[in-house]
């Protein structure tokens, strides 16, 4: 279908996760291209709906919660409300911002899940899993932790190693372990309900490969590989207690698979929406007038190009998606953004620290759009783009054609006289932008569009330097009214122009010229204000970012860094070789810990009473921030009970206990296997 045949728009922007806030690279990558295109297609005056909500279920939030000993619906309470805040406060303009543990959506899923069991469309199948008796519970891939097969990191995930990237499933983990008990999984038996991709696989081929040519080149790829690859049947359920229950008889501490409710997410809150403003939900997902697109990241491709389609043919009263624009991702100062490792622009943090500057960011992260290939987000870029770009151009522009109006005819329009060529190629300019920003903003060619904006205010710019209307004021005067009319005419452009990308900023400006004019087609005309018309007070656009405001973010970073290198000690050098003289020089013993206590005004130290069985004697050990004194008691260390005194903190401490220190950082007692007398010998 052609463009202009669509009546209706339901533009989705992916469900982010509620576990924990959003960053930088969600903006870039999903949010603000979204918004940009909903803003757009709201200024030419389509019916849209913009729909988005808190991915809240699955098991990264159920890990969460127990990591924190509290409930799932706490963890999504919280950080629901972060991030919808965050996104308000920039702009995204959703419709609605829904979640998946609303009651709506748990009908809307369930339903959904019920109507294709009765269809008969799943396959039920039973498999041994992993299963922890202690628990009571069977595990899903994540809550099973153990040593990566291919890179030897302790803590890799059944489902994918998050040290060296590699996929995996449980059973490649060396010695794998439950991450709710920390006992040995063992395998049971369990039955599922499964998508048979295999059957879809034909009609994906069709549908993605030869009718929709015009995806992105890294979309219409990754399905590609996915449909040589082969479809295999999906689980659509999973054992864990907190989901949408699996509304079958016999089901019972079953959900949806988060990757089932999740996208059906976009249906309930275009629900929620059109019931709150009395409308009616269905044309938005069932009339063939309406247009359909998802905007992701790439890593949710397969789930929005081939598991979620399949789902919606399957049900078939259902369109599909016209267009799945995925982008790839953003990373910071050169590194990938990791929550785990807290390397990331947060928004809520950003928020505070750089008040008002919400289209600064927009504007460069949709400059830097990962729209092709993984970019790279660097605060200087953005302090670059600010100050050299938003400030120096279109900021300097607005200002010098405001400023100029103000003092010449105190803040009102002049009229236009006689037009020389240099107007006419800037009246010309500004007729030719608003179809050539629609061009690319329609091929979701986002930082193209943001390129044609930001040409028309160099060209406001240049227009200015090149016809120096302050030159001639005195001699001239009849010109100054033509040229300054011309740059106000440019301003107004540039304000419903811009919206879309800056809308706070199109805002203001709307405001200082005094316009309502906003909507997309009246754009390109150079009568938008009348000669007359009054200006408002002069106000600027942008200012320019300082220095040490930049240096301040890249240090953040850099404490973020040293933290995390603090924090993963690497295994450490060998030391050189030496002689078993040397060795049997060092006298350690077995003792037992009598009493221990904490030492006032030390964060490091406990001061120990130790049966070394030679003698009691006192050993300060640096270990109060691993164990507590009453944890410890009564306990069996080694001690190296040859070592010559020192003192510390006013107490001679007599000899020191053995530890090991794992990558973490952790320290642990060095044991016997079995309990020996006090005094037995180390050798
Ligand atoms: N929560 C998922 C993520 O952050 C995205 C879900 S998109 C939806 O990767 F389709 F499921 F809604
Ligand atoms: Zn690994």
């Amino acid at each position: 279908m052609s463009e202009n045949s669509y009546n209706r728009y339901t533009i989705t922007a992916a469900l982010p996760y509620a576990n924990g806030p959003v960053h930088i690279g969600h903006l870039a990558g999903v949010y603000v291209p979204a918004d940009i295109y909903v803003r757009y297609l709201r200024s030419r005056g389509r019916d849209v709906a913009f729909v988005c909500g808190s991915d809240e279920h699955g098991v990264a939030i159920t890990l969460k919660a127990r990591k924190e000993g509290v409930t799932p619906q706490e963890v999504v309470d919280e950080y629901h409300e972060i991030i919808k805040d965050s996104f308000e406060q920039f702009g995204i303009s959703f419709n609605v911002y829904s979640r998946t543990s609303a009651q709506v959506h748990h009908e809307t899923s369930s339903q959904l899940f019920k109507k294709l069991f009765d269809q008969g469309v799943f396959k039920e199948k039973t498999s041994s899993q992993y299963y922890d008796e202690e628990a009571g519970q069977f595990l899903a891939d994540r809550y099973i932790i153990g040593t990566c097969p291919n890179c030897n990191y302790d803590q890799a995930y059944g489902d994918q190693c998050e040290k060296c990237g590699s996929s995996l499933s449980p059973s490649e983990l060396i010695k794998p372990k439950s991450a709710l008990s920390g006992g040995e999984p063992v395998r049971k038996e369990t039955t599922h309900w499964y998508l048979p991709m295999e059957n879809y696989e034909n009609w994906l081929r069709q549908w993605i490969l030869e009718d929709h040519k015009e995806w992105k080149a890294n979309v219409y790829g990754q399905c590609k590989s996915w449909l040589d690859a082969g479809l295999r049947p999906r689980a659509m359920t999973r054992d864990l207690d907190w989901g949408v229950k699996v509304p079958v008889e016999g089901a019972d501490g079953k959900v949806l698979y988060v990757w089932f409710d999740a996208p059906i997410g976009y249906i309930s809150a275009t629900k929620e929406w059109a019931r709150s403003h009395g409308k009616d939900w269905e044309p938005y997902w069932k009339a063939k007038d309406t247009r359909l697109i998802h905007f992701i990241g790439k890593d949710n491709i397969v789930f929005h190009c081939i598991i979620f389609p399949s789902i919606l043919k399957a049900e078939g009263s259902y369109i599909l998606p016209d267009n799945v624009p995925a982008n790839e991702f953003l990373n910071l100062e050169g590194d990938k953004i990791s929550t785990s490792r807290n390397w990331a622009v947060w928004l809520h943090e950003y928020l505070e620290e750089l008040p008002g500057k919400e289209d600064v960011l927009r504007y460069t992260l949709c400059a830097n759009a990962p729209e092709t290939k993984d970019n790279d987000f660097t605060w200087k870029d953005f302090q670059a783009r600010n100050n050299n770009e938003l400030v120096a151009i279109y900021g300097n522009f607005i200002n010098r054609a405001l400023v100029l109006t103000h003092k010449y005819y105190n803040g009102k329009i002049p009229e236009r006289r006689e037009l020389f060529d240099i107007d006419t190629e800037a009246i010309n300019r500004v007729k030719e932008t608003p179809e050539r920003i629609a061009k690319a903003l329609e091929a979701f060619k986002f930082r193209d569009g943001l390129n044609e904006f930001i040409d028309l205010a160099r060209t406001g710019n240049k227009y200015l330097a090149d016809t120096e209307p302050w030159k001639m004021i005195k001699d001239n005067p009849e010109r100054v009214h033509t040229i300054l009319n011309i740059a106000l005419q440019i301003a107004a452009n540039l304000a419903i122009l811009g919206e879309p990308f800056l809308p706070k900023t199109s805002l203001k400006l709307l405001n200082i010229l005094r316009t309502p004019i906003s909507n997309w087609d009246s754009a390109g005309g150079a009568e938008l204000l009348m000669a007359g018309h009054q200006l408002g007070e002069v106000e600027l656009l942008f200012e320019k970012i300082e220095d040490h405001v930049i240096a301040a973010q890249i240090q953040k970073l850099q404490n973020t860094k040293d933290q995390n290198a603090q924090a993963e000690v690497p295994v450490k050098a060998p030391k050189p070789g030496i002689t078993y003289d040397d060795f049997s020089k060092l006298d350690i013993r077995i003792g037992t810990v009598l009493t221990a206590e904490a030492m006032p005004k030390s964060k490091k130290l406990l001061k120990l009473l130790v049966d070394t069985g030679i003698d009691k004697r006192t050993i300060l050990s640096g270990i109060a921030q691993h164990y507590g004194p009453e944890e410890i008691i009564g306990k069996q260390v080694s001690v190296l009970v040859n070592l010559a005194p020192r003192k510390m903190m006013g107490i001679e401490s007599q000899g020191m206990i053995l530890m090991a220190e794992d990558s973490s950082g952790d320290l642990k007692f060095v044991l016997p296997s079995e309990t020996v007398d006090n005094g037995a010998m180390v050798s």
